[in-house]
């Protein structure tokens, strides 16, 4: 559970030509009224020697800097042109994590970030995928600047603790209004987890020297100096954690050094990865592969988006949660950044889904003012050419996807290469080898992600049972009735136009079934299912014998979550599978957490929400043979 959020209530003081925010909630200023952008660079930059630490990345280094705070974004946004003037010219990445109890609205942030008209080109960026204010981590990606955010909507006392620890922080802000305004954010409670999240040779920077700050780095043997604060400002914290001193390097050290380093050139490279299946799951994690430089091979039995995925249309239609739910809730998340990152391809096509209340209307539609503005509207009667007894709730933000323009997109990738291969047998080794149904080596990779829907379970040995479940859409010419291109319907079916002149529905659901030839009687399930909410509308149709249609089969586990990450430790194999009837709304998220997994990288959702993605939760029961259910094929 969290709380709902609270935008930043601010009063505004006009300052030498720029509006300075000041917080009600806190009564202290954002940035210092005496040049902030000058403090950030002096307090943040310097205090963590970032020129020095990120001009000296390594290829396909990772470097990551947290932040108590985020505010207007201010330090980011000094951060990342920072970034921009000494990154090397290599493959390294800068990702920051910041926390923020209560975001400024976008308008606020706009008015906030005019004050830096240095900074415009990137604070435009950052308004451009600023999130709702809704409670949850919200990760921006910047892959063209070799730079992320991960922006974490909640207090700082929820948020720390369930961060899970797939990589270090190197650096950290320690900004949150001066202790004496918000002592809160400076609990010892917030700086354990800072520290859980931290490594030797992790440093911290902060405008305040507070002494509850000092003692509680200093009892995590973290040594504390003062340099000169920024201006009049006598001193300011600066902090780094250093590994215990030894007496002497022993010969043990010195292994230990060497190994460090070995350790470091194998993480530090370009990989080699393989993907088996080229669905959804496959394409979304080659793109995440190879957005960060890394050269993936796909392998597809037969061809791309010859499965569940390719169908001629997709759309991506959440059943939110309620609103204090929304942080570890994985539809709501995984809605909002599949909204963020298919608007970046061409094959995306901005929609609202107006989902009808079947039964419990009152549940759905009070979500409506639960949820930030302008992303609900609950409606008691339809307003448009449908008519329907039914009240329903409509998306204001939601989308639907072209797959195979999607695919066109991604496959176009120079780092990604296509192969049609039926993949029978992945061997561990000290690289991976992969083997086709004739038995001949394919490739030998650093890891091997499995996307084979359903045919995952072929090669582990002990894989979470995934029922089958048929499904077919339906297409067919409404053109002298079109629907508002702009609008789909969700009813337990779903309709949309597909073009101009052709209505798509979706879609029959037969469990326990593998068949996908394309059948009249789903054709006529799909009918009964728009006729049962637009009676009027669906008789303007015409008949069932003149659709066409595409069937398939979804991969359903038994608890209606992905199937993400490893299976055995220290193997370099993956999946993701197990997506169901919501393949498109989860596979990018699905994918940043797998990618996270694999290279060692920030990982975007809560460590309550991945132990439910685990590829290893069914383990005991798997162990011990008992499957819940299991597919009659
Ligand atoms: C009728 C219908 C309508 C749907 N509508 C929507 C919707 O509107 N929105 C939404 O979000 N979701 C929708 N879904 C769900 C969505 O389509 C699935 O969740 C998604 O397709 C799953 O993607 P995938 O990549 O896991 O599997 P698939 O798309 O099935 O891909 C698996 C791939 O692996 C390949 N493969 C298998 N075995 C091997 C092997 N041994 N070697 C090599 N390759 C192999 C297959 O050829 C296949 O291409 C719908 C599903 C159906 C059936
Ligand atoms: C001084 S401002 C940060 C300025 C910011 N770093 C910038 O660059 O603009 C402090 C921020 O901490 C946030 N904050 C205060 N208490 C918090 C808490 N308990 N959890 C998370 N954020 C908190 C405030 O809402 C505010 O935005």
């Amino acid at each position: 559970m969290s709380h709902p959020i609270q935008t930043a209530d601010l009063d505004w003081q006009h300052v030498d030509g720029i509006d300075v925010p000041v917080s009600k909630q806190f009564g202290d200023v954002y940035f210092s009224k005496d040049n902030g952008l000058l403090e950030t660079r002096h307090v943040f930059l310097n205090g963590n020697d970032l020129s020095t630490r990120l001009a000296n990345l390594n290829d396909f280094e990772y470097f990551c800097v947290g932040e108590t705070g985020f505010g207007t974004g201010l330090n980011i946004l000094a951060l990342w042109q920072l970034w921009q003037q000494v990154r090397p010219d290599n493959h390294s990445h800068l990702h920051a994590i910041s926390v923020e109890k209560f975001p400024l609205s976008k308008t606020d942030l706009i008015r906030a970030l005019n004050a830096w008209p240095e900074l415009k080109p990137l604070a435009d960026q950052l308004i451009a995928q600023y999130p709702m204010p809704i409670a949850g981590c919200h990760r921006l990606s910047f892959p063209d600047e070799r730079f992320s955010l991960d922006l974490w909507l909640g207090d700082a006392h929820d948020v720390f603790p369930v961060m899970e620890k797939t990589v270090t922080v190197n650096a950290w802000f320690l900004d949150g209004f001066a202790p004496s305004c918000n002592p809160d954010m400076w609990e010892e409670n917030v700086l354990n987890n800072i520290v859980r999240l931290s490594d030797f040779g992790s440093t911290f920077a902060s405008f305040s020297v507070a002494g509850v700050l000092k003692r509680g780095l200093k009892n995590h043997g973290i040594s504390i100096s003062r340099p000169r604060g920024f201006r009049h400002k006598r001193e300011m914290l600066k902090a780094i954690w250093n590994a215990p001193e030894k007496q002497s390097e022993s010969s043990n050290d010195l292994d230990a050094t060497e190994k460090k380093t070995e350790l470091r050139a194998a993480i530090f490279k370009q990989r080699q990865i393989a993907i088996i299946g080229a669905g959804i799951a496959g394409l979304s994690c080659a793109w995440a592969f190879a957005q960060r430089g890394h050269q993936v091979m796909i392998y597809d039995q037969s061809a791309p988006l010859s499965g569940g995925s390719g169908n001629p249309l997709a759309l991506l239609n959440p059943k939110l949660c309620p609103i204090e739910q929304s942080a570890d809730h994985l539809m709501t998340l995984a809605w909002q950044h599949a909204i963020n990152h298919y608007a970046k391809f061409k094959a995306f096509r901005p929609i609202q889904v107006s989902q009808l209340a079947l039964k419990n209307a009152d549940e759905l539609l009070k979500l409506a003012e639960q949820y930030p503005e302008n992303i609900l509207q609950a409606e008691q009667a339809m307003d448009s050419s449908l008519t329907t007894s039914y009240p329903n709730l409509n998306l204001l933000q939601a989308g639907a996807v072209l797959p195979h323009q999607l695919r066109d997109q991604i496959l176009e990738h120079p780092l990604i290469q296509y192969k049609q291969a039926e993949v029978s047998e992945i061997k561990p080794a000290a690289l991976v080898n992969v083997f086709s149904s004739s038995q001949q080596l394919l490739g030998e990779f650093d890891h091997v992600i499995v996307c084979a829907a359903r045919n995952s379970q072929n090669f582990f040995e002990h894989f979470p049972v995934l029922k089958p479940i048929r499904g077919q859409v339906s297409w067919l010419n409404n053109s002298a009735l079109p629907l508002d291109a702009n609008q789909a319907y969700s009813y337990g079916g779903y309709c949309m136009q597909l073009d101009a002149d052709q209505l798509i529905l979706g879609a029959s659901f037969y469990p326990n079934r593998a068949d996908d030839e394309v059948l009249l009687e789903d054709h006529v399930h799909n009918y009964e299912l728009i006729h049962s909410v637009f009676p009027e509308y669906a008789k303007t149709l015409p008949p069932v014998e003149t659709w066409q249609g595409r069937a398939s089969v979804r991969a359903q586990t038994q608890d209606y979550f992905p199937v993400v990450g490893q299976l055995q430790e220290n193997q370099q194999i993956y999946t993701l599978t197990g997506l169901g009837s919501k393949g498109f709304l989860f596979a990018p998220l699905c994918s940043e957490v797998l990618a996270a997994q694999v290279l060692g990288e920030a990982c975007p959702v809560s460590s309550t929400l991945l132990k439910k993605l685990s590829a290893r939760r069914f383990e005991k029961k798997m162990k011990a043979k008992k499957p819940y259910f299991k597919p009659q094929i």
